[in-house]
């Protein structure tokens, strides 16, 4: 018996740039099982309905990563996403290529600036010269150690993270989720001699730039984590140099902003990161806001409930509090 089939109503980007430089979306109707991936249903298109659509594949299981796109504004793999779900929740599907990537032609994106990305973390062992390690036994680990990095291996390389993330929108020179959660596991790792330097190299206009939004989490097919594994780098970076960074100062003028009034003080939080010397830095953008929200320039009052703020500062942090 033929499986059930639904109306699939599909809206695929389309850009070439050697016919037309205006981007476009074009309509196709299939009519496919619901359990049908969307590479699959792409790969069909192509055959039978449009053979210049244009997509990068290769595994067809969630292997390679070679087919991250956008489906209905979401990076997913789209081997690995069903089309029925999505026109239960949508009505169709729309696909568009990668976010915070080049377009090269429909849904291909230029991937450079993801690897050279990812180079800049030098993701190899850096062994202290002075004591190599051993070529005739193997190394050891405890359970423990090899626990602490056992999910970022599970990483493709497929780059949903970083099409995902918007720090990266906002600033390309941010390494991107993936090449931090990769940057983790060697700083972790106890076979590696170049902790500190690590840790110390990725945070100017680096590390501190994550938002904290999870979005790389959500977008990640692996189960990486990657947004988590950039919070621990945070921790290990304050541990390894202090709050020595604007992002880092930042960071704990927040905690400490918030634990005080239950409420941020935004001009004080700006003093703080970057002294007064960032205030005047940014006094045009400061004069703007005040403009705009003319109540931020009041100390603003402590919240009723404040001791419940408190008491989550003590579950969090129990050693600060001991
Ligand atoms: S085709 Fe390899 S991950 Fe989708």
């Amino acid at each position: 018996m033929a499986a059930a089939t639904i109306d699939a109503p599909f809206e695929v980007y389309r850009f070439d740039p050697a016919k037309d430089p205006s981007p476009r979306y074009q309509r196709y109707s299939l009519s496919l099982p619901p359990h049908t991936p969307v590479l699959t249903a792409l790969l069909k298109i192509r055959a039978e309905l449009d053979p210049s659509l244009t997509l990068r594949y290769s595994c067809r299981s969630a292997i390679c990563g070679s087919c991250a796109m956008l489906v209905n504004s979401k990076s997913r793999l789209a081997c690995q996403t069903q089309i029925g779900p999505e026109i239960a929740r949508h009505g169709r599907i729309v696909v568009d290529p990668m976010r915070n990537l080049p377009v090269l032609r429909d849904l291909v994106t230029e991937m450079r600036p993801f690897w050279s990305n990812y180079r800049r973390i030098e993701p190899h062992l850096i062994v202290d010269p002075e004591r190599p390690m051993p070529v005739d036994k193997p190394t050891t680990m405890t359970p423990e150690q090899v626990a602490r990095f056992e999910e970022t291996p599970r990483c493709i390389a497929c780059a949903a993270c970083y099409s995902a993330c918007p720090a990266v929108e906002a600033d390309p020179a941010f390494p991107g989720p993936m090449a931090l959660a990769k940057l983790y596991r060697f700083v972790v790792d106890p076979r590696d001699a170049a902790t500190k330097q690590r840790l110390v190299k990725i945070q100017p206009g680096g590390l501190w730039l994550c938002l904290r939004c999870h979005l790389c989490t959500e977008a990640c097919p692996k189960g990486v984590r990657p947004s988590e594994r950039i919070m621990d780098l945070k921790e290990l970076a304050l541990q390894a140099q202090g709050a020595t960074e604007a992002g880092s100062r930042h960071a704990l003028a927040f905690k400490d902003n918030i634990r005080e009034r239950g409420i941020l003080n935004e001009l004080r939080l700006v003093r703080q990161t970057s002294g007064y010397g960032g205030i005047l830095a940014q006094l045009p953008q400061g004069i703007r806001l005040v403009r705009k929200k003319p109540e931020i320039r009041k100390t603003p009052k402590e919240i009723q409930g404040r001791e419940e703020v408190e008491k989550l500062y003590e579950i969090l942090d129990p050693e600060e509090h001991s």
